[in-house]
């Protein structure tokens, strides 16, 4: 059974086919999403998330619909040492293209020798900036969100990465969050900056860092970002978890795309839906659970390539996808257990035979919001970082002794 064979959607097959292409502009919502001289026909990212958004991961997604997929952040540093985890992260499918790569750095240097080495490597067709991780070990080192506070240290490293990408017409983009904090916003100013130095697109995740993930996305700033930066396309992200809400956020903020990140995590099918409502199209995926387990079948099963034929370390990366495949799914409790504790893919193929294979889908309970969550959280900054937006003498020093080998958000 393949993972399409119990869905109650009749849909076109996988990615985007001709027809689709030249026939759902007349109804569609947006025209395609244009990054230098790429096009991207249904104007919805994959956003990057580390431990998440692999080949593997992006092949499913890839598979339902249309769009532009963002691979895991990549820390330029690493890059440039050419780290066998972080060359990993950078793989791409035969197929895929255009090859989004997310880099994270905190020094204009390295982000030069990052961004030469893919495009002299032609590792690359898009390079997206990460300025939005809140996590701790990358703010207190300046980076992530903490970053476009330094406003000439951000310009400073958006320009040399689109210098150097430039040389083989490859865009980059801005993904970035509100601010530090309710009274460091940074997003207004940032815009501008990476407008000025040459991006081919903002995205805005509509939090503060210190907001985390809790409390609603602020779609009303991803409006008013849309509305000072008139010349390029400007992306909104946040607390998309259907169709339905793109659209909305869309209609609400004027946004020329959408940025899905939590929304997909255990629902490859969301990028079908998205493609359907942006072309116009009512049909939305119902899967049973048959589906869901064929299709979690099928993401283990192209882990273990991910990591080079090393089944125990797929296992080990397929439990944590185990509760968002199935939110709703009257499972159980002692499969779930044994599930989010898998050693083998043989042990998986048997606990997923053991699922009631009559159970359809469960509306809303397998809908909204899941992944990362919780409470607004202290910003760990530098010290002295909030006094002023230049660095001083020692944030300069540890700049550039700073980047780490690190996975964010
Ligand atoms: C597990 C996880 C990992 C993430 N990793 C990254 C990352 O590597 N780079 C990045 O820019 N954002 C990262 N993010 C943030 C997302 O790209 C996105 O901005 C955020 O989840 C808000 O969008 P959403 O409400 O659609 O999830 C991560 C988020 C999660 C939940």
């Amino acid at each position: 059974m393949t993972a399409e064979s119990t869905d109650t959607l009749t849909r076109e097959p996988a990615q985007q086919s001709a027809a689709t292409e030249a026939g759902a502009r007349t109804g569609a919502l947006l025209p395609p999403l244009t990054l230098g001289p790429i096009t991207v026909q249904t104007p919805v990212v994959l956003a990057p998330m580390a431990g998440i958004t692999n080949t593997a991961f992006r092949r499913l997604c890839r598979d339902y619909g249309g769009g532009l997929f963002v691979n895991e952040m990549v820390t330029a540093r690493a890059l440039v040492e050419r780290r066998p985890e972080s060359l990993r992260i950078i793989k791409h499918e035969p197929d895929e293209v255009p090859r989004s790569v997310q880099l994270y750095s905190v020094d204009p240097v390295t982000t030069g020798h990052a961004v030469r080495m893919l495009v002299d490597e032609g590792r690359a067709d898009h390079i997206d900036m990460n300025f939005g991780c809140p996590v701790p070990k990358v703010t207190r080192k300046g980076g992530g969100s903490a970053l476009p506070w330094k406003t000439r240290l951000f310009e400073s490293i958006v320009a040399t990465a689109v210098r150097e990408a430039s040389k083989a017409n490859i865009p980059v983009t801005v993904k970035m969050r509100k601010g530090i904090d309710a009274d460091h916003l940074t997003y207004i100013e940032a815009g501008r900056i990476a407008r000025d130095s040459g991006v081919a697109a903002v995205a805005l995740h509509g939090r503060t860092a210190r907001q985390h993930y809790s409390g609603q996305a602020d779609w009303s700033a991803i409006a008013a970002l849309r509305e000072s930066l008139p010349d390029i396309p400007v992306l909104g992200n946040g607390d998309i978890w259907s169709a339905e809400d793109a659209v909305a956020m869309v209609e609400q903020t004027g946004v020329d795309g959408v940025v899905v990140g939590r929304g997909c995590q255990g629902r490859p099918w969301l990028f079908g839906d998205l493609q359907a409502a942006f072309e116009g199209r009512e049909e939305r995926h119902r899967p049973d659970l048959p589906m869901v387990s064929a299709t979690l079948l099928r993401h283990a099963q192209m882990l273990i390539p991910y990591f080079d034929g090393d089944e125990r370390k797929a296992m080990q990366d397929i439990r944590k996808h185990v509760a968002w495949y199935f939110k709703g799914y009257a499972v159980g409790s002692q499969l779930r257990t044994q599930l989010v504790a898998v050693e083998s893919m043989a042990q998986l193929e048997d606990l997923l035979g053991q699922l009631d294979q009559t159970l359809s889908y469960p509306g809303a309970d397998a809908e909204g919001p899941r992944g990362r969550a919780g409470s607004p959280k202290k910003v760990h900054l530098p010290q002295d970082w909030l006094e002023s937006q230049e660095l001083n003498e020692v944030q300069r020093e540890m700049i550039q002794a700073a980047e780490v080998d690190t996975s964010g958000g």
